[in-house]
């Protein structure tokens, strides 16, 4: 897992959503009026989590990665309310308990079976305070994306983003190439970096694939009921948008009931 993303390059390749990490900072910022710290699980580099911590809330980042941690804690060196733990999401065991609980950026979509799902979401639960929170965030399955590159696209790259590299400066232009599993609910991704130097030549190409889980609206409803939550709300953006035909993303936001 550790391997899956390149911790230098992470921060420049992520595009922040609208609205997106304001909305973790207003679900913190509640969690920490009512008294309780914040949990963020597979945390990376601390994109999300030093926002939070920056708005003067207590935060526990957890990830797998070593060296995505290790630039968390370079990030973070001037902070003292932000902690960082090395520890799979699936099966975690943490003294504290949390008023929220976050999963941003579709990364429980990394865990492939229904089993790693239930444990991970039973995990959460144990480590939330009774009226607790989880917010989760995952892609909203799009059928014509599937039929695209399981049909036209398949076998291609295709570009998907530009930015800078962090240290060289140099141009990064990323592709993708895709196959959904669609019995599997599973898709394969190879990700293609060319970094681009200031006379247009290619310096180097790295390829990375991972294996994604998706899962559908009404199947993530069975998963947290069946896991203890309650759903508080679902949206199709970070902005309170409603779920629709296009939206891109799914937020949710479930309780882990008062007992
Ligand atoms: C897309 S990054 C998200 C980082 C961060 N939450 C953010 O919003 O930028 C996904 C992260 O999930 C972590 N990860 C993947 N599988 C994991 C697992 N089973 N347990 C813990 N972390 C995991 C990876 O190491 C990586 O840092």
């Amino acid at each position: 897992v550790s391997e899956l993303y390149d911790p230098e390059l992470y921060d420049a390749s992520v595009g922040e959503l609208p609205g997106e990490i304001d909305f973790y900072v207003r679900l913190a910022r509640e969690a920490h009026e009512a008294g309780h710290p914040v949990l963020e699980l597979a945390c990376g580099t601390g994109r999300v989590a030093l926002a939070v911590a920056r708005a003067g809330v207590s935060i526990v980042g957890l990830d797998v990665s070593p060296a995505m941690l290790t630039r968390a804690r370079e990030k973070a060196s001037a902070l003292t309310n932000a902690r960082w733990v090395e520890g799979d999401i699936r099966s975690f065991a943490l003294e504290e308990r949390f008023g929220l609980v976050t999963i941003p950026i579709r990364s429980f979509q990394h865990l492939l079976t229904t089993d790693d799902q239930f444990s991970c979401l039973r995990c959460i639960r144990e480590h939330l305070v009774q009226g607790g929170r989880l917010a989760l965030h995952i892609f909203n399955p799009d059928i014509v994306r599937m039929a695209q590159w399981n049909t036209a696209r398949r076998g291609t790259f295709q570009r998907y983003r530009e930015y800078q590299h962090p240290r060289s400066g140099n141009r990064i232009v990323a592709s993708e190439s895709v196959v959904y599993r669609t019995a599997a609910q599973e898709l394969d991704a190879t990700y293609a970096n060319d970094e681009i130097d200031g006379r247009g030549a290619v310096v180097s190409t790295v390829y990375r694939g991972m294996t994604l889980r998706y899962t559908y609206r009404y199947e993530m409803e069975h998963l947290l009921a069946r896991s203890g939550f309650e759903v508080e709300a679902l949206y199709g953006d970070f902005e309170g948008g409603p779920l629709c035909n296009t939206s891109v993303e799914m937020v949710w936001l479930a309780r882990r009931p008062a007992e």
